[in-house]
Parts: C-alpha cells; sequence; structure tokens
C-alpha cells in the first residue's frame, strides 16, 4: 500500500472514529513507520520538508504560536519521526547535538543532530584545508568548540585571542561583561603560551554567529586581514574568511527585525576596505545558497534511509523526493534560495517573521504564502496524505 493511501484511509475513517486529524495520522504514519514488516512495507514519504527556525518556529526562545503543535503532527503516537524534516537555519553558535538538545526542549519533541542544519555546518567541509593551521572563530555562544566539533585542531575563539594581545581592543577596560577566554584553551594543539600564539600567522577566520562585541571584533579582523594573519606587524597577504550566512537582518523576540551576520560584514567590509588599499575578500555560506538546499536533500535522505532501512527500502541513495517543502520567514533568504534551488523544493512563506505582507512578496514570492507555520503543515499533510 502506498504512503499516501495509508494516510488517506486513516482521514476517511476519522468520522467513524470521532478522532482528530493529526490523531490519525499519527496512528498511520506510526503503523506505516514502524510495524517493521519481513521484506517489503510501505514505501518512505516522498516529501520532506526543511524549517527555519528564527521567525518560523521561534521568536527568540519563545514558540511561535502553535509551532510545537504543528511539529508533533510530524511523529507518531510515541513520539517516534514519522515524516522527514530537518531545521535549515542561518543560525548557529553551538554544536548540532547541543542546539538538538535546546530545541527538543523549547519545541517539545524529540530532535536528532542529524536534523539540525545551521548556517556554519558547511564549514566542516574545510577542514582539510585548515585541519593543522590556527583559525580564528567568532561570534556568540561557543564557536571555537564548534569549530573544534568539525576537526579543526588549531582553532581559538576571537574572545581567546584577542586577550593575548595587550591592546588590542583600547575600548576593553569600557566592557564589563566577562568574556570565557579560557573556556576553549583545551582545542588548541601545542600552543600553550602567548609566544605561540601571536607569534603564529591565522590562515583563516570563520564568522561562525552572530558578533556579540562588534567594535573588538572588527578591530581584531581588521587586524589579522591586512596583517597576513599577525596583529600589530606589517600588511600582508589577505587571510581566509568566511562567514556562515550573509542575512541582513533576521526575526528575534523584539517585534521588529534585528541586525544580522551580513550587516556585521558590511560594516567590516566598509570599513576594511577605507583602511587597505585592496578589497576585502570573503565567501558567505548559508541559505540562500542552492548548495545548501542541496545537502539539506541529502541529509533528508539519510534521515529516511535510518527510518527505513530496516523495511527493506534502499538507501539514501536510491530514495527520490517528489517534494521538499522550505517554511521560511525571510523572502530574499529562505525563499530565494528555494527558487533557485528549483525542482524538488517547494517555496512556503509565512507571516511571522521578517516578511508580514498581505500579498506574497514582490521580488522574491513564494510558491505559498500562509499566516503560521501550522497553515503551513496543514496545507503539506492535506496535499501529501490525501
Ligand atoms: O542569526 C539567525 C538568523 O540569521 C537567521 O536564522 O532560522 O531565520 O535562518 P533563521
Ligand atoms: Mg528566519
Amino acid at each position: 500500500m502506498r504512503f499516501y493511501s495509508v494516510i488517506a484511509n486513516a482521514v476517511r475513517s476519522r468520522r467513524r472514529n470521532h478522532l482528530s486529524p493529526s490523531r490519525l495520522l499519527y496512528r498511520s504514519t506510526s503503523r506505516h513507520l514502524h510495524s517493521q514488516p519481513q521484506s517489503h512495507g510501505p514505501p518512505p514519504p516522498p516529501f520532506g520538508i526543511a524549517f527555519d527556525i528564527d521567525g518560523v518556529l521561534l521568536r527568540g526562545e519563545s514558540p511561535i504560536g502553535a509551532s510545537q503543535q504543528a511539529l508533533r503532527r510530524l511523529y507518531n503516537h510515541s513520539g517516534e519521526l514519522a515524516i522527514p524534516y530537518v531545521f535549515l537555519t542561518n543560525g548557529g553558535g553551538f554544536r548540532e547535538s547541543e542546539r538538538a538538545l535546546e530545541l527538543s526542549k523549547l519545541l517539545g519533541v524529540h530532535v536528532s543532530p542529524l536534523q539540525v542544519l545551521q548556517g556554519h555546518t558547511p564549514f566542516k567541509q574545510l577542514v582539510s584545508r585548515f585541519e593543522n593551521e590556527l583559525v580564528v572563530a567568532v561570534g556568540k555562544g561557543e564557536p571555537a568548540a564548534v569549530m573544534s566539533e568539525y576537526g579543526f585542531k588549531n582553532v581559538l575563539s576571537i574572545d581567546e585571542y584577542a586577550s593575548y594581545f595587550d591592546g588590542i581592543d583600547p575600548l576593553a577596560h569600557y566592557k564589563t561583561w566577562i568574556t570565557r577566554k579560557a573556556a576553549n584553551r583545551s582545542t588548541l594543539e601545542g600552543m600553550t603560551t602567548r609566544d605561540d600564539v601571536c607569534s603564529q600567522r591565522v590562515q583563516a577566520a570563520f564568522i561562525v554567529s552572530d558578533s556579540v562585541d562588534w567594535s573588538r571584533d572588527i578591530q581584531v579582523l581588521c587586524d589579522i586581514l591586512r596583517t597576513g594573519g599577525l596583529p600589530g606587524r606589517e600588511i600582508g597577504h589577505q587571510p581566509e574568511l568566511y562567514f556562515a550566512n550573509d542575512d541582513l537582518a533576521y526575526q528575534a523576540s523584539f517585534p521588529s527585525e534585528r541586525l544580522g551576520m551580513g550587516a556585521f560584514r558590511i560594516a567590516l567590509e566598509s570599513i576594511f576596505n577605507s583602511i587597505h588599499p585592496r578589497a576585502l575578500q570573503y565567501t558567505c555560506f548559508g541559505k540562500p545558497n542552492p548548495f545548501v538546499f542541496n545537502n539539506a536533500e541529502a541529509v533528508l535522505k539519510q534521515l529516511v534511509s535510518s527510518l527505513y532501512h530496516k523495511a527493506g527500502h534502499g538507501n539514501d541513495r536510491t530514495h527520490h523526493f517528489r517534494r521538499l517543502y522550505m517554511i521560511g520567514d525571510n523572502p530574499s533568504v529562505d525563499i530565494r534560495g528555494a527558487r533557485q534551488a528549483g525542482n524538488p523544493w517547494f517555496s512556503i512563506l509565512t507571516r511571522t517573521g521578517v516578511f508580514k505582507g498581505t500579498d506574497n512578496h514582490a521580488e522574491f514570492p513564494a510558491d505559498m504564502v500562509v499566516n503560521t507555520v501550522e497553515d503551513a503543515v496543514d496545507f503539506i499533510l492535506k496535499k501529501e496524505c490525501s
């Protein structure tokens, strides 16, 4: 029996059983996913979902509307995942395993680290290039721990790196907060003294998450970037610079959007280009880059494979998604990205975050506009399961 006919039967029998559609969906998907046929059970769903986080599911740490209930519909009655989905966020600052735990708590469902795709997740691909080189990680949270988990062996947070250079931030003594400079010292290999750090060239700077102290970070990054990675020395070839995303703004708990990493990039670039003869060179990851969506598709296939392999339904290389839904709040990031990625992506724009318009967005129109993520999930389940 095909997947959608299993669900359709359940939905048809809804009136007889007087149960809510979502309850029936859990039941049917439970049978579908966990009845473990000996050789051939029903095939995996031909669709998957990618959820943006900020402005769709959460505002700061608070769930938006009924986003928890919307996600719960993707699990069976035992709380096991029934519909393959991932979180596709440009945010970050924490390891995927930690973020999965936090999302589980905030959203009330079990989230696996495999489902968490953050702006900085693709930095992993650069490990072979910088594995043993000194690199600096910038941003809120634990940027050095993130990079260290990816396999970078000589990574320092900018907090710690700056702490080795006396006077590098002339405003430091006006700043009353405490930086966690000692927290990541274990991530260093073979560099234990100030001289070790100050005499080794920084080969790359990674903006992992939003900068906390723009004035200090812009100052120190300009020092690193204009001197070839040796602050206080002469001008040298610019080390590599990577940003986890280029979001100008994003939706947090404040009613209007907040400045994001893209705004920080503009500030750094503008200042660097004013004090340096050559324009700043950099690479931005994150949505809307199409490779982020291709990677999300690959991860969704992996997810299907891990859920279904016991039932003998092939593997991540063979599963084909007829449709992948991107639910986002930012037209120039989420919708633009899904549109560029093309088939099988279908974009759904919510009005709960950066986008607050009544009609579709003029420049980056979505395939569909809805008020909330619950509306989006409702639409998807009705379309795919009846
Ligand atoms: O810093 C977070 C932000 O840039 C966007 O997060 O979940 O809306 O992609 P998200
Ligand atoms: Mg968003």
